[in-house]
């Protein structure tokens, strides 16, 4: 392999496809182009596909396949998950909570209703590491608590939130569990069981699927009432034609990723090690936001204190490397990261680097990086 090689360290943001599932949606896509909701023998083939699809899905994340849906990307299933929760328990449990560290498509929603004046919104602060403390979590609730929304992995730093302990301590009180796990599936086990929540969102690009698709997982039981109008498909929840191919494709990733996520997690520890290690001796001013203990495999968070993070992304681009300043999708906006000002990172916020490593990712690739980085950064302090 060339040592000039492109190099891409940005799969928290999103994966390159899977074969598998590129050969999935080629094997659908021309037999199963209908409309999932006809009734001829065109739609029956393509609704039969769709529901093994959907079969596949509520196994893997231990439901129903009735209380499967899926949406059109992770940040529409959180939206769904938690307006569609909520409404449900309106009027009387008003009160919910979220760890100061959520995504925004998880912070977006919840904000929209707090500001409209249907829920009360509260934040749970987080440690160093970006942990919630299952303890303090519960003292914050009251009896009109009715939902918590709590990540299953951060999408910046990586942090692994205690979500089982903390639905050990809402089921007494009946308070809902919303968890996203869009950047935990295929990491960590992620299943409604493993987690003890009772919404579960996970989004297939993530993991080697194709964009274009979301998964909302419920517990049998909670009451979803839909935020947009009713609709046929998805028992109500979301309207639109099925997109049955890339359900499909996302539904063979999803299989692929399943079936050897436990060896990628062991590499991509190690490869997490092995970076963070290399990175401080080469750059002793570094800052790790990243603990390996407690961060998603392949996952490393780092900044340097003179050097802000979109210039060493800019420079890392032009040596062939893909990382990112933040989370993919806020880097765009020059605000500095709420995930960072959460866990107290106020000076550095602006210089953070996200390094996420996936299945493919070798030594070699991380050896690599690490020269690259150390090029750049010293190209960026001497002009
Ligand atoms: C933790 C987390 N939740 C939700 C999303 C949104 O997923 P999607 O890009 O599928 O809308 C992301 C995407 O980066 C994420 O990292």
């Amino acid at each position: 392999m060339s040592a000039d090689r492109p190099l891409y360290f940005d799969w928290a943001a999103t994966a390159p496809l899977r074969d598998e599932a590129r050969a999935a949606w080629l094997a659908a896509s021309e037999p199963e182009f209908a409309n999932a909701s006809s009734l001829h023998q065109w739609g029956r083939r393509a609704r039969a596909e769709l529901q093994r699809a959907r079969r596949g899905f509520a196994a893997a994340l231990g439901c129903q396949r009735d209380d499967l849906f899926f949406t059109g990307n992770g940040s529409e299933a959180n939206l769904l998950g938690l307006a569609g929760a909520v409404q449900a328990l309106l009027p009387h449990r008003r009160h919910v909570l979220l760890s100061a560290v959520e995504h925004p498509s998880v912070v977006a929603p919840l904000e929209r209703l707090a500001k409209a004046g249907a829920i009360e919104l509260e934040r749970v602060p987080v440690d160093r590491r970006g942990r919630v403390d299952p303890e303090s979590l519960e003292a914050r609730c009251r009896p009109t608590t009715g939902l918590v929304a709590l990540q299953a992995a951060n999408h910046e730093i990586g942090t692994v939130q205690p979500v089982a302990a903390v639905a050990a301590r809402l089921r007494p009180r009946g308070v809902l569990l919303h968890c996203d796990a869009t950047q935990a599936l295929g990491k960590i086990p992620c299943t409604l069981p493993a987690l003890d929540c009772d919404l579960l969102v996970v989004s297939p690009h993530k993991f080697g699927g194709p964009r274009g698709v979301g998964v909302l997982a419920r517990r049998a039981g909670v009451a979803l009432s839909t935020p947009l109008s009713p609709e046929r498909q998805e028992q109500g929840l979301r309207g639109g034609t099925e997109d049955v191919a890339t359900i499909v494709a996302a539904a063979a990733a999803l299989h692929a990723t399943l079936r050897d996520q436990d060896e990628v997690a062991l590499r991509l520890t190690a490869l997490a090690r092995r970076f963070a290690a290399q990175l401080t001796t080469a750059l002793p001013d570094v800052t790790l936001y990243s603990d390996v203990e407690y961060a998603l495999p392949g996952l490393v968070n780092f900044a340097l204190p003179d050097l802000r993070g979109d210039w060493l992304v800019t420079e890392l681009d032009r040596r062939g490397v893909a990382v990112s300043h933040g989370a993919a999708c806020a880097s765009l906006a020059a605000v500095p990261s709420p995930v960072l000002l959460a866990i107290g990172a106020l000076e550095l916020a602006a210089n953070a680097i996200r390094v996420s490593m996936g299945r493919t990712t070798t030594s070699d690739d991380v050896d690599l990086l690490v020269a690259r980085v150390v090029a750049a950064v010293v190209q960026l302090r001497h002009r």
